[in-house]
């Protein structure tokens, strides 16, 4: 039976925490040149029928350090829903290559794209989710704190996609999660549900971003308007302005907080440059630890 990797809540715990370890063995592989190619003779589709740097990157030089290879179809190639059935392109896919990664508009084609598919496929982004990103998100935690125990975040901003796939971590691995965004902006009421459901840890929605920092270990924030809102751009502004990472925000924390981006940020909107470029960022140890956590992922669900 093919496996896929649509949502964090894909995995158990317990999968999640031996990707962690297949992730160390790698990034330790890559560092000191030993050659790990666990994946040769294998082909990667990627679509993409929006925009992506670090999601394109990072699977496509993975693939290759992992002996495999990766094919880039932008977003004229398919016209996913449009210029061909999903659940054909996801058949068709599935019979020249090994796995398919895919980040689309609405994240029903990514379920139907994973029930059609013959290989596995991994989510790169979709309205509701992005699943790649919380698992490097983590795991650079783990790697900056040492363990994970009683990990409070506060996401700053937007109830996105990004910030549903916090909740749906945090259906997995316990944590204090704080998401501070302004009204009418709030997270999936499902990934909210299950994560209330699976009950392991305490979730809050707040709307005063300096109450929602205190005491938290990390700080997230991501864009404003997301792909595909940038209609809403003007009237985001105004409402999120308060809810900047900002020096004054950060007066709020402790001391040792980490502030991440999933990036790209948009400097001086949703965070200053000061912060940004700042002591508390981690964000390029989190954008590099994309390519590692996703290798561990690809491997796990494409090795023979
Ligand atoms: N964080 C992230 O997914 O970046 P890209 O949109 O550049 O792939
Ligand atoms: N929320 C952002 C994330 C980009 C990686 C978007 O969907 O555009």
């Amino acid at each position: 039976m093919k496996k896929d990797f649509i949502a964090i809540t894909d995995m158990s715990r317990d999968e999640i925490m031996k990707t962690f370890e297949l992730t160390k063995v790698l990034k330790e592989e890559v560092k000191n040149n030993i050659p790990h190619k666990r994946l040769e003779g294998q082909s990667l589709a990627m679509i993409f029928a929006k925009p992506s740097a670090r999601t394109r990157v990072s699977f496509e030089t993975g693939m290759f350090q992992l002996g495999g290879h990766a094919l880039y179809l932008s977003p004229n190639d398919i016209g996913i829903g449009k210029r061909e059935a999903v659940k054909d392109i996801a058949r068709v896919l599935s019979r020249y290559n090994s796995g398919i990664m895919a980040r689309l508009f609405e994240h029903k084609h990514m379920e139907e794209m994973a029930e059609n598919a013959t290989v596995p496929v991994i989510n790169g982004l979709t309205d509701y989710n992005h699943p790649c990103q919380v698992m490097a998100d983590i795991f650079t935690v783990l790697e900056h704190r040492g363990n994970l125990n009683d990990l409070k975040v506060a996401f700053v901003g937007d109830g996105n996609n990004v910030a549903n796939s916090w909740i749906n971590l945090a259906a997995r691995l316990p944590m204090h999660f704080v998401l501070a965004s302004p009204s009418g902006y709030d997270p999936s009421p499902e990934a909210l549900a299950n994560a209330e459901e699976a009950g392991i840890s305490e979730i809050e929605i707040l709307h005063d971003p300096a109450e929602a920092v205190k005491d938290a270990d990390v700080i997230y924030t991501d864009v404003w308007a997301s792909m595909g809102q940038e209609k809403e751009k003007e009237e985001r502004m105004k409402a999120f302005m308060p809810f900047q990472v900002n020096t004054d925000l950060m007066s709020h924390a402790k001391n040792d907080c980490l502030v991440m981006h999933c990036l790209p940020a948009h400097r001086n909107e949703e965070i200053t440059d000061e912060v940004l470029d700042g002591p508390h960022s981690i964000v390029f140890d989190e954008a590099e630890n994309r390519m590692h956590v996703q290798k561990a992922i690809l491997v796990q669900l494409m090795e023979s």
